[in-house]
């Protein structure tokens, strides 16, 4: 490919995944014109080297992309969910990871400290990550909503609608081998589904190709410790999925 190619495919890579700008530096868009990568540009992405498609996919900066998204994210007030809470929960772990982790929105102790799942039902998710063989940074996790609502109580439809997108796009970016659906409200956003989470969880679903596994949110295991053992079995079935 040559600079005007290349040009055209990262612009046309930035757009699948949601951006209505080129999120690059000005210094890079220079150096990316004179056939110098930049860190934020994939390392494939020079002029005068001669790349295939793949390798231009294949070398994307995930980890740039992502921060790039945090940054559009800024301090968002594009729902009311921002008015009561502290930080904003974007999400964390491997960009890499095989697994991607979809909760509903961040809790108390989510909010203080603008990390996912870092609460009593964070604890019992991580045994759970560690029980499968896995550390927590192998793996990626966010949430719907990246605000907390106020109580605790579920996201609302608008606020679900505005914040959805990201979540999607950090999809998009991770592109992960398995979606794991905490709880009702991830499941039946990620899988537009109306189907109670005890219908939905066990079973595979499909987002945009990538195979999604609902299975029951860790607040819930809490609660109902007896039903441990079904997330337990679906995670089976994830690990199965990824081998
Ligand atoms: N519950 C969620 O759904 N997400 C978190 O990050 C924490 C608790």
């Amino acid at each position: 490919m040559n600079a005007i190619q290349v040009l055209r495919k990262t612009i046309e890579f930035y757009r699948e995944l949601g951006f209505e700008y080129l999120p690059l530096k000005s210094s890079a868009l220079r150096n990316l014109a004179i056939g110098q990568t930049s860190e934020s540009i994939p390392a494939s992405v020079n002029p005068h080297q001669q790349v295939s498609e793949d390798t231009c996919s294949y070398q994307l900066n995930k980890e740039a992309v992502l921060d790039d998204l945090r940054n559009e994210i800024g301090d968002c007030r594009r729902c009311k969910l921002y008015k009561g809470r502290k930080n904003i929960v974007f999400g964390e772990g491997d960009p890499e990871a095989d697994i991607m982790f979809i909760g509903e929105g961040p809790g108390r102790d989510e909010d203080l400290q603008a990390r996912p799942f870092v609460g009593d039902a964070g604890k019992l998710l991580n045994n759970l990550i560690l029980k499968l063989g896995l550390r927590r940074q192998d793996v990626y996790i966010a949430n719907i909503v990246k605000c907390r609502p106020p109580n605790n109580r579920n996201p609302e439809e608008d606020e679900i609608s505005i914040c959805s997108p990201f979540v999607e796009r950090q999809i998009a970016v991770i592109d992960p081998k398995v979606i794991v659906c905490l709880g009702k409200i991830s499941a039946q956003v990620i899988l537009r589904s109306k189907n109670a989470i005890s219908k939905l969880r066990g079973n595979f679903f499909s987002y945009k190709h990538i195979p999604v596994m609902p299975t029951f949110h860790p607040a819930y295991l809490l609660r109902n410790p007896k039903d441990k053992w079904l997330t337990w079995e679906d995670m089976q079935k994830v690990l199965e999925k990824i081998k």
